[in-house]
């Protein structure tokens, strides 16, 4: 019997990523998107959410080595050529107030991967990553001009609907976005907001 499909894609995209020297099979998810929806177009800084092990960071740096980037996760992340990175918590006040002094107080894109330990009881997983989601927002309205952009992950589940809703009131345009490369049986999508409608600290 085959393989069922979730896993053969899942395998593509692993053995991709090993052939290419990518630290994550989900270097292809931001590949994909930042194809799809342009997303380097008109970005000279870009703070990322949750970067190790730094596939994306290896993505972003691969496309236009002249992005500044700043890149932050609780655990270490190998160096990148030209990549800055912070060891921290993004729900820490002084984390996210060490990453706007690096930065300068502005950027054009925030990226966030993050996904929390899992902790097997779904409710409380899909709870904390929309708390890491609400983190990513948060910093993007600090931090991002009126055509800035975030991107962060979010997982499908109790309280998605209502943080969709704020992310819309706070955002100019919201789309949800599902890269080939993420598997369709996940509950992991993508939410890309463009243009905050206020500046806020
Ligand atoms: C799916 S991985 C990111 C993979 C990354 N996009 C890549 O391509 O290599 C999720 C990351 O979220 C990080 N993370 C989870 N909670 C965090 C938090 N509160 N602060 C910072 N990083 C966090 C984890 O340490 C983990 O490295």
């Amino acid at each position: 019997m085959g393989k069922p499909r979730k896993n053969r894609k899942k395998e593509h995209y692993y053995r991709e990523a090993k052939k290419h020297g990518y630290r994550a099979r989900s270097a292809y998810k931001l590949k994909q998107m930042i194809r799809k929806y342009r997303l380097l177009v008109g970005v000279d800084k870009v703070v990322e959410l949750c970067s190790s092990p730094g596939g994306w960071t290896q993505v972003l740096h691969e496309m236009d080595e002249s992005l500044e980037i700043v890149a932050i996760d609780l655990v270490p992340m190998s160096p990148i050529e030209g990549v800055k990175f912070v060891q921290g918590d993004i729900t820490s006040e002084d984390t996210i107030d060490e990453v706007v002094r690096i930065v300068g107080g502005s950027a054009d894109l925030v990226l966030s991967d993050c996904s929390p330990k899992v902790s097997g009881h779904w409710e409380l997983d899909v709870a904390r990553q929309l708390e890491l989601a609400q983190c990513t927002l948060k910093l993007g309205c600090r931090i991002l001009g009126p055509n800035g952009k975030v991107v962060t992950k979010v997982f499908q589940g109790p309280g998605f609907q209502e943080f969709l809703q704020s992310v819309r009131e706070r955002f100019s345009s919201v789309r949800l976005v599902k890269p080939d490369a993420s598997r369709r049986t996940s509950a992991e999508i993508y939410l890309l907001a463009i243009g905050p409608k206020e500046r806020t600290d």
